[in-house]
């Protein structure tokens, strides 16, 4: 097929490098958005009486013919076009004849495939902040059901303090709403409409640019022709914040891992989300974590990728940027299917084992600050509390026995402020409950997030 440039040019593609230049196999998952793009394009043209309302009319139905035939899989996008622009613009042509040749007045594929990108991300986006909030539901529900559940908290993957379970996945509720708000504000300049900038310089031709993005929903358009051809930030936004959800997703996933365990037994994986061994019959993998937590390479690798092909790329358009479409693709996809295995997986894949989590907090030392705070409590100032725990903790430990194993004689030799009720503080439940600094463990402070959440998530 002769290309649309072709003119200029006395011989044909090496068959090679016109495949190699290509994009048509990745980016006609930009079709609707370009359609789109040049719908609204073309009726701006005709507004501006750059071409009449019946070349309008009889362009926009030979889009929307392509846009049904492609969704009724009669059409699809492939080489010999270059890329899903051309592609469009020769189907149209094919279509309609003479008039389809006016679709591409004013515009540049540089400002098309710019407005296109942006499209498909703020969809990408508005999809992506529905599956964060499901994720976010389904861990609510865990945690309103495990506020009185004890897990113990671990610093250094070290037995730290004793935790309410909902504490500890509130916590990830927090991360994820993070992750929400990083998305709204990529979305607000991913919002901006770079059509109009043409080439790079704008163009002669009598457009407006603030009709198109209104039919397209940008809420503002580039001020700058130049920058609004010349920048792929907005991609690397959109993948900084994919990569700071995997990195959520990740941790969760490696804390699942681990409570699943022999070993741990915090947790088991239900049939749902779990898979077997080929060879050890006994085996029950834990693969949707290890996947999301694999996956997240792949979404840090995009980030580097598009990082470095910005670096150093002078302006305006250069073909570097067609390097924007598979990263950005690949991330959506892989944090969508990530967030949405993850909500299943809390939802139906994973049981805690409430007894040995019991279990667990009852027999360490994670009561050890209580026991300083005690002293504290009877005003000895705490790095000497600090140094008395020490000491009964070494005490304990030569002896395999924990602080409620001595007897209040044995404690008061350490400390004579020591009394009776010090038992009652070193109870994990008390422990816990007693935390109720604000933002705290504490069973109050917890059920006080849980109606926030409650409220938050309109649950
Ligand atoms: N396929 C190209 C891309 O994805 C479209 C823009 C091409 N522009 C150009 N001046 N060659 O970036």
């Amino acid at each position: 097929m002769a290309k649309v440039w072709s003119k200029r040019f006395d011989k044909t593609l090496n068959p090679f490098i016109e495949k190699f230049n290509a994009s048509i196999c990745f980016d006609r998952k930009l079709i609707l958005e370009d359609i789109d793009c040049s719908i609204a394009h073309v009726k701006m043209l005709s507004k501006t009486q750059v071409i009449s309302p019946s070349e309008s009319s009889k362009i926009i139905s030979g889009l929307e013919t392509i846009k049904s035939e492609y969704l009724e899989g009669k059409f699809f996008p492939n080489p010999p076009s270059e890329d899903i622009h051309y592609s469009i613009e020769e189907k149209l042509i094919s279509l309609i004849g003479e008039t389809g040749k006016k679709l591409h007045t004013g515009r540049s594929r540089n400002d098309q495939v710019g407005t296109d990108i942006r499209l498909w991300l703020r969809k990408e986006i508005d999809n992506i902040e529905i599956l964060i909030i499901d994720l976010q539901k389904s861990l609510f529900n865990l945690a309103e059901s495990n506020i009185y559940t004890l897990i113990p908290g671990y610093t250094h993957m070290q037995r730290a303090q004793p935790l309410s379970l909902a504490h500890h996945l509130l916590a990830y509720l927090e991360m994820f709403h993070r992750d929400r708000e990083r998305f709204k504000e990529v979305r607000s300049r991913v919002n901006t409409c770079p059509l109009g900038a043409a080439a790079l310089a704008g163009t002669k031709i009598k457009i407006d640019r603030n009709f198109t993005a209104a039919e397209l929903g940008f809420e503002k358009i580039y001020k700058n022709s130049i920058d609004a051809v010349s920048d792929r930030d907005f991609c690397i936004e959109f993948v900084s914040a994919s990569a700071l959800i995997m990195s959520h997703l990740s941790k969760i996933s490696e804390e699942i891992i681990l409570w699943v365990t022999d070993e741990f037994s915090f947790a088991k994986l239900t049939d749902k989300c779990a898979t077997g061994s080929s060879l050890m019959p006994q085996k029950k993998n834990p693969d949707v974590p290890e996947l999301i937590r694999g996956k997240t390479g792949r979404v840090y690798g995009h980030l580097q990728a598009l990082l470095t092909m910005v670096k150093g790329v002078p302006l305006a358009y250069n073909k570097d940027f067609q390097e924007d479409k598979e990263p950005i693709f690949d991330t959506a996809e892989t944090i969508s299917s990530c967030i949405k295995a993850m909500t299943i997986l809390i939802h139906e894949g994973l049981e805690f084992n409430v007894d040995n989590l019991s279990d667990s907090v009852k027999n360490d030392f994670s009561n050890a600050t209580d026991l300083a705070d005690y002293l504290v409590g009877k005003q000895v100032p705490f790095r000497t509390a600090y140094e008395v725990v020490g000491e009964v903790v070494k005490y304990c430990i030569e002896r395999k026995i924990l602080f409620k194993n001595l007897k209040i004689a044995e404690l008061k030799k350490f400390h004579p402020a020591f009394d009776d009720d010090v038992f009652v503080d070193l109870e994990p439940f008390n422990v816990v409950k007693s935390r109720n600094s604000e933002g705290g463990t504490s069973f109050s402070q917890v059920e006080k997030e849980i109606n926030n959440w409650k409220k938050k998530l309109l649950i």
